[in-house]
């Protein structure tokens, strides 16, 4: 198995509601690795909630975990990157550079909808496109009105944006609901990442390699390897993910032999 690539996970110690000091984000760290990761995007939020988060901030937080994995032998490249919110001046804070995107490689931003809010990306993702930048919809399962149109999030993929979901909601889905919406997803190609969007050690810890198994079953490893690995690993580099179009769940016996 390749190493798994987290895309999603709050690092930055004292930055946000994740670890509150760098030895918690290094137990975290060490817990990402025996997961079967090899890399993360080490993040936190930019919202209005976090007004001290700008990127000269995050980036050299980012840095000194990277320096303290190297120090302490923990196996995990770690990348500086953030998770910012969906809202009215997003494309103008991108634009004005107030914002880091994953991999800080200015090519995909990490995007969650405003609190208790779902907002349609499609707009942004369409302005932010000529600018060089695709949105990566976080933690995508959450949103009923997205996981359970699958038109809109055909439409949101056309234009641009990356679909990433949570391991564990993969792994332990915590409603009915969501594992038919979910289980559509994985069959049909519309989920591009995997996070574990780990906060800490006590609770919500970073998780990965269940998720990854279940993706496995319902997805087959051609699929399960890109999402898990290789599309994550181009977002973290800022490369090309140039995956294709969502579509029927490949059925044939071919395919199957294949592992697609
Ligand atoms: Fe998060």
């Amino acid at each position: 198995m390749p190493p798994l690539v987290d895309t999603h996970v709050h690092l930055l110690a004292g930055l946000d509601d994740g670890p509150d000091f760098p030895d918690v984000a290094v137990a975290m760290c060490r817990v990402l690795a025996a997961e079967g990761a090899g890399h993360a995007a080490a993040l936190c939020h930019q919202n209005p909630d976090y007004p001290d988060n700008t990127p000269d901030r995050i980036r050299p937080a980012a840095a000194a975990l990277a320096a303290d994995l190297l120090a302490k032998k923990v196996p995990l490249a770690v990348y500086p990157s953030a998770e910012v919110m969906a809202g009215p001046s997003l494309v103008d804070d991108w634009a004005a550079g107030r914002l880091v995107s994953l991999g800080d490689s200015g090519k995909y931003l990490l995007v969650e909808m405003p609190h208790g809010e779902f907002v349609d990306l499609l707009p942004a993702a369409e302005q932010l496109r000529p600018l060089g930048v695709r949105i990566v919809v976080a933690h995508a399962e959450r949103y009923p009105d997205l996981l359970h149109d699958p038109g809109m999030a055909e439409r949101w993929i056309a234009a641009g944006c990356l679909v990433q979901v949570t391991a564990r909601a993969l792994a332990d889905p915590w409603s009915d609901d969501m594992e038919r919406g979910l289980e559509a997803w994985v069959r049909g190609r519309f989920v591009h990442l995997l996070g574990s969007d780990g906060h800490g050690i006590d609770r919500r810890r970073p998780l990965l390699a269940d998720g990854y198994a279940r993706l496995l079953k319902l997805g087959g490893r051609a699929y399960a390897e890109r999402v898990g690995h290789t599309w994550g690993l181009a977002v973290l580099r800022g490369e090309d993910v140039d995956a294709p179009p969502p579509g029927p769940p490949a059925r044939s016996w071919f395919t199957r032999l294949l592992g697609g």
